[in-house]
């Protein structure tokens, strides 16, 4: 208990130092050229450059990574280009900003991979329908990776991580949440594997910790962050000991140089399957001598609890970024906090991206 913490008292992370400690979640909002980021992403995160720390939307690390249309990547030189726009607004206005790395494994189709099979740990299909240029489509079954394969896949992870520095990122998350592919490494619902990446739970979290190792040593200590599910039900994702599971995970990233573990609460969709764990963050937090950071349905009094009960040293905030570019100052003077529209979360490309994405008014001074 520390009654002296809130949400305005600085952090250092690393050799950062955070003016507070009110973090953007990673939003997805498919405004990007094709994959390529644009000025209206770079105004988009600028506006919102007083968060302590901005995490960008998950970005690919490979072409076979995609899992959306107009999702941006991190692995050709015009992408580099897009994100340094992004990366010189937000430091102009004196933010700081981590790219989130991401693989979406088996959420994906093969009408998003030019005809190729999605990749997984298992042959085995993720649950639910995803937006393709042939429309909307079931998640199929994807192909198992040969174990061979799978450093290919952890380097793909390390190239994006050395891109995201050549693009003026402070540095990067991993995307390890959600059901996507370091997700399904972990939980035994979709990795049946035999070999050394399955099995176990330390078989199971080899590969999250084989692409910790890769990007720690590309960006040294205290700049690479994780974030984690534990409680996400979304694309068929279950584990038959998910306490284990993720409690060995965040137990093992002790011994690397990360910056912090993300762990994200269940919301109401997973609550209502009545087998998931809740609360995440006090239950893992005993674990972890790291900086942990909590998400999901905060406002400013719990996020200020979070704090305050030491369940974290960091509170990230999604949806209420997305209709409130100023949500800091909106803390501070106790302003209202303002809706955003569901309709406009996800863009479709460049064109016309700017509704429901940088027209959110900031407060009258
Ligand atoms: C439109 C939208 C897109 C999202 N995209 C991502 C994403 O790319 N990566 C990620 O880790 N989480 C993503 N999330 C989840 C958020 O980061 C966050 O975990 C979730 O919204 C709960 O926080 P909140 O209650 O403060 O909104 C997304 C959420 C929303 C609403």
């Amino acid at each position: 208990m520390n009654p002296t913490l809130d949400l305005f008292s600085p952090l250092t992370l690393g050799s950062l130092s955070l003016a507070n400690r009110i973090v953007m979640a990673p939003m997805t909002r498919l405004r990007a050229d094709g994959t390529v980021p644009t000025e209206t992403m770079a105004t988009y995160y600028a506006q919102r450059a007083s968060a302590g720390l901005i995490v960008t939307e998950c970005t690919m690390v490979s072409p076979l990574s995609r899992g959306y249309l107009n999702c941006p990547g991190i692995y050709n030189s015009e992408q580099i280009a897009g994100w340094r726009k992004v990366t010189n607004a937000v430091h102009e206005r004196g933010g700081k900003c981590f790219l989130q790395l991401w693989h979406c494994g088996r959420v994906s189709h093969p009408a998003l991979l030019d005809g190729q099979t999605p990749i997984a740990p298992s042959a085995i299909a993720g649950e639910g329908q995803l937006h393709t240029p042939i429309g909307k489509v079931s998640l199929e079954t994807p192909r198992a990776l040969e174990t061979e394969e799978i450093l290919g896949v952890v380097e793909e992870f390390r190239q994006g991580a050395k891109n995201a520095l050549d693009a003026g990122f402070d540095g990067v998350e991993l995307h390890g949440a959600f059901g996507y592919l370091i997700d399904q490494f972990l939980q035994d619902g979709s990795n049946q594997r035999t070999d050394k990446y399955g099995g176990s739970i330390a078989g199971r979290a080899r590969f999250a910790l084989e692409v910790v190792s890769a990007v720690t040593e590309v960006w040294g200590t205290g700049r690479v962050g994780i974030k984690l599910s534990p409680s996400n039900t979304y694309y068929g994702m279950r584990d038959s000991d998910p306490k284990a599971a993720f409690g060995y995970l965040i137990q093992a990233l002790n011994s690397f140089p990360v910056a912090y573990i993300h762990l994200m609460e269940p919301n109401e969709s997973d609550l209502s399957t009545g087998r998931v764990l809740h609360p995440v963050a006090p239950l893992f937090r005993p674990l972890y001598k790291g900086t942990l950071m909590t998400n999901g349905g905060y406002n400013k009094a719990s996020g200020n609890s979070a704090l305050i009960n030491g369940h974290a040293d960091l509170v990230s905030f999604g949806r209420p970024f997305i209709a409130n570019p100023d949500l800091p100052e909106r803390f501070a003077r106790d302003a209202a906090i303002a809706e955003a529209t569901p309709e406009t979360y996800y863009g479709q490309g460049a064109e016309g991206s700017e509704a429901g994405y940088i027209d959110y008014p900031f407060l009258e001074t």
